[in-house]
């Protein structure tokens, strides 16, 4: 299968020679100023591929690079500019999705591993050209082992900075574009697949979905789900994101606080993470959890907790994957259009055998679904 990045920028540089030494400084290359002020530090991680800790003090630099694994490819992952309370907070953020992403990407099967990068965020208002070209260097010290994209904090403008220094990069201005509407896409096929596993049929009509969280996702998700005649409860802690749906998507609103207990059939959580917990498990009137959120269950066991309670839960990074598959696929192996959305659309097929393998196994679903991508790398690895 061919992976490119087919918008090589001429200014794009071609990477780091130095090979990285375990803790040690490891890149100073001599023929580039703004190289020479970076400054790059391998840190020797178990279970990690590479982690890179860099800082550029003229740019105001400070980041950090995580390869979880490239079993399956390069690794992919967004980059994250974020403030943290220390340091030791955003390097745990940054291999906790990094490896995150290896389950994602591998569970959506895609020829691509896992990583994820931070900048850090120190309360200065920050240069953004500069910040980005100084990160820019630092994805291409990996020489292609990791490809950066948006996450939170950034957005296409910044990608086009990281592209002056890197091809290694996607997200760009007029590429693949928002990828929201094929992640709420993803996200109605997960819930497709679950009201079959549950009730027998893929129908939604009728069934009454509370959406918590009207931004990109939310918003996308209840048009999708308006279209097949779902009932709709929404809320959003923001009343002109609300009043959006509610006017686009006849949806009904109610209060932040009591979208758990909405007498609802299926709720699906679109805003935060760690959202199924001790309080709001025993709220649920739904009986299927389906949602866009990343990190939706505040600890493994509340994946335990909702499949006590009869729940079935779509764990959340194979039901939200779509945002994933539509940047890769068309910016990274050159598909078209229809060809990544069967894609996406195969979301369906995925959570089917979730479902069937948490069945079989007796096991709850988040479980299976780490059990299935881990069949995938180790299926990679076996000759
Ligand atoms: N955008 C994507 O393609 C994508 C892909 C994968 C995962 N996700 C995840 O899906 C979730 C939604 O993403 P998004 O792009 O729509 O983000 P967004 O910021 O556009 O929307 C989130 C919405 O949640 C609302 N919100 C915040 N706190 C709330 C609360 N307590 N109650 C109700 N609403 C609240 C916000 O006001 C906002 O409107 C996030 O967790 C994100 O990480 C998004």
């Amino acid at each position: 299968m061919k992976i490119g990045i087919p918008h090589a920028h001429k200014n794009a540089r071609s990477g780091f020679q130095k090979e990285a030494v375990s803790g040690k400084f490891i890149g100073t290359p001599s023929f580039n100023f703004q190289r020479v002020r970076m400054k790059i530090r391998e840190k020797s991680v178990p279970g990690y591929e590479r982690v890179l800790l860099g800082s550029d003090d003229l740019a105001g630099y400070q980041g950090i690079i995580a390869v979880h694994s490239t079993a399956l490819g390069p690794a992919v992952g967004g980059t994250r500019y974020w403030s943290y309370k220390t340091e030791d907070d955003a390097m745990t953020d940054a291999l906790r999705l990094a490896r995150g992403m290896t389950y994602k990407n591998a569970l959506a099967g895609l020829p691509f591993g896992g990583g994820k990068s931070i900048i850090l965020r120190d309360g200065k208002a920050p240069d953004r050209e500069q910040l980005f070209r100084a990160h820019g260097r630092m994805v291409n010290s990996l020489a292609g082992k990791y490809i950066t994209a948006e996450d939170v904090g950034t957005s296409p403008a910044d990608m086009e900075y990281i592209l002056q220094e890197t091809t290694y990069v996607g997200g760009l201005q007029g590429r693949s574009g928002d990828p929201s509407p094929h992640t709420a896409r993803g996200v109605f096929r997960a819930m497709q697949a679950a009201a079959n596993h549950k009730w027998g049929s893929d129908e939604l009509a009728g069934k009454t979905v509370a959406i918590q969280g009207c931004g990109h996702v939310g918003y996308f998700l209840a048009g999708e789900l308006a279209a097949v005649g779902a009932k709709l409860i929404v809320a959003d802690v923001d009343a002109t994101k609300v009043k959006q749906v509610v006017d686009d998507h006849r949806a009904a609103a109610i209060a932040s606080e009591e979208i758990y207990s909405a007498k609802a059939d299926i709720f699906a959580p679109c805003a935060l993470g760690g959202v199924l917990n001790d309080q709001t498990i025993p709220q649920l009137k739904a009986t299927l959890v389906v949602g866009a959120a990343n990190n939706q269950l505040l600890e493994p066991r509340h994946g335990d907790l909702l499949q006590q309670r009869g729940v079935l839960y779509a764990p959340d990074y194979a039901a939200n994957a779509g945002g994933v598959i539509n940047g890769c696929c068309r910016e990274m192996l050159g598909w078209d259009v229809p060809k990544t959305l069967a894609k996406t659309d195969a979301i369906y097929d995925t959570l089917l055998r979730i479902f069937a393998m948490a069945d079989q196994e007796k096991i709850p679903t988040y479980q299976a679904a780490d059990r299935l991508a881990e069949e995938r790398l180790r299926e990679s690895t076996d000759v």
